[in-house]
């Protein structure tokens, strides 16, 4: 069993749990074993104090799914999965009432199944046992490509719905393009986040397969205005001027998605796009600090940008210096994205940093930003980009290497599930 970390199990609570050794299943508690140190188990997590468990989850059931609008944790699993050749419509709409069922007992810190009987594989993989749910939230979407021909669902796709066209500054790796549906996971603890990923994986077996992954080490934005703001690969804060979830107009006009869907099943959704971007961290590590900041347009410690103030003051575009030169460059990268100079669009950002290791042939470092933002529209993001693409200094030490757009379904009432709006 993994230690603890701060929050979770304790080693003594767990120990202290193991003297009171009781047998079977006990519903509703987070392990079910079979023998003495199962059921040891069982007992230890189901003796957890009360408060400590609801003290770090997060509400499965609302209007909108959680891990959008939710404060971002600060790990991330995510998958993107193809349905399996043969596999059709009852197949999947049973699997997302699976996905459902076994979400909401992962996000209140329960096992799937239980891990009982000696002669079948157990029906929760148990590596989270033990772990804090360190807020788990675990968000669906649907790609284009799911309403293809093969499930029916033609007569379902939002005509927003479509991939992606081809960008600026992007060199898209097959390997990581696109997906029938999407998992984002999301914990304060990795192996929870990692655990909620591999277990619905599981029950997909023979109906979904993975088509790619990614694993974030650490969120680079801020979406609520309880949290500090956390610093990217680029060592610069990340997520100063993104929506707060309190910001409900402004959710209610970038984020979520209203009347104006064509596919009445997405009201109170939102479209997510997913963005593996390799940063040039040795390229970027060579360059000078002042050239850093006018890259970004911002302070490197503080945060605040080049205009002046603190980190939370509005910018100024027009601030110009001594000999008239513009204090935030033309090409700075928050004046390019800033919704001033884009007719008023946002995005909610929601992204995390990753590494996939070492480039073999160069010795390079494999990592960047895994970017991942909610919205109304996706042309939100596609306007953006194209911009950013051609014109963002930024550029010099990124490229967008994978690419993956999907329609997050809104939120589930107790005795919803996910699907049944879509294969109804
Ligand atoms: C590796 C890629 C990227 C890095 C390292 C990065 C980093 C940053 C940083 C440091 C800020 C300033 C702090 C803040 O307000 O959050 C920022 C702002 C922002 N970024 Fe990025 N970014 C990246 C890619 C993108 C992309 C692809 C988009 C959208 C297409 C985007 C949209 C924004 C927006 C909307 C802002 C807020 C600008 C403002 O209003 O001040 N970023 N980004």
């Amino acid at each position: 069993m993994a230690e603890p970390r701060d929050g979770g199990l304790s080693r003594r609570r767990f120990l202290g749990g193991m003297s009171a050794v009781g047998a079977g299943v006990t519903a509703g508690a987070m392990a079910v074993g079979a023998g003495a140190a199962g059921a040891a188990v069982a007992d230890a997590l189901s003796s957890t104090p009360p408060g400590t468990v609801e003290a770090e989850t997060v509400d499965f059931y609302g209007e909108h799914q959680a891990g959008i609008a939710t404060p971002a944790q600060d790990r991330l699993a995510f998958a993107s999965f193809d349905v399996a050749e043969g596999a059709g419509a009852n197949d999947v709409r049973h699997l997302l009432r699976q996905w459902t069922t076994a979400t909401d007992k992962m996000t209140r810190g329960q096992l799937v199944g239980s891990i009982s009987d000696p002669d079948t594989p157990a029906l929760d993989t148990g590596e989270a046992i033990g772990s804090p749910v360190g807020n788990l939230t675990v968000t669906l979407g649907y790609g284009p490509s799911l309403f293809d021909d093969r499930l029916g669902l033609a007569g379902k796709r939002p005509a927003a719905l479509a991939d992606l066209p081809p960008l600026p500054n992007e060199d898209l790796d097959p390997d990581y393009v696109g997906g029938d549906l999407c998992v984002q996971a999301c914990s304060d603890d990795p192996l929870v986040a990692f655990h909620a990923v591999r277990n619905l994986a599981r029950l997909g077996m023979g109906i979904v397969e993975f088509n790619w992954m990614e694993l974030g080490f650490g969120r680079t934005s801020t979406t609520s205005t309880a949290q500090t703001t956390p610093r990217n690969l680029l060592g610069f804060k990340d997520g100063t001027r993104n929506i707060r979830s309190q910001q409900t107009d402004l959710m209610d006009r970038s984020v979520w998605v209203g009347d104006e869907t064509d596919q009445s099943w997405l009201r109170g959704g939102s479209y997510l796009v997913a963005r593996r971007i390799r940063i040039f961290v040795e390229d970027w590590d060579r360059d000078y600090l002042a050239d850093q900041e006018h890259v970004i347009g911002r302070s490197k410690v503080t945060g605040a940008p080049l205009s002046g103030g603190t980190e939370f003051t509005p910018p100024n575009f027009e601030a110009v210096d001594g000999s008239g030169v513009l204090l935030i460059p033309d090409d700075a990268h928050i004046r390019l994205a800033s919704f001033e100079e884009n007719a008023g669009t946002r995005i909610l950002r929601r992204g995390y940093s990753f590494t996939d290791g070492i480039d073999p042939e160069t010795g390079d470092l494999l990592g960047g930003l895994f970017f991942l933002a909610f919205m109304k529209d996706p042309y939100q993001f596609i306007s953006l980009q194209q911009k950013l693409g051609s014109a963002d200094a930024l550029n010099e030490y990124i490229q967008h290497t994978g690419s993956a757009l999907f329609a997050c379904p809104p939120g589930l009432s107790p005795g919803g599930y996910f699907g049944d709006d879509l294969f109804a």
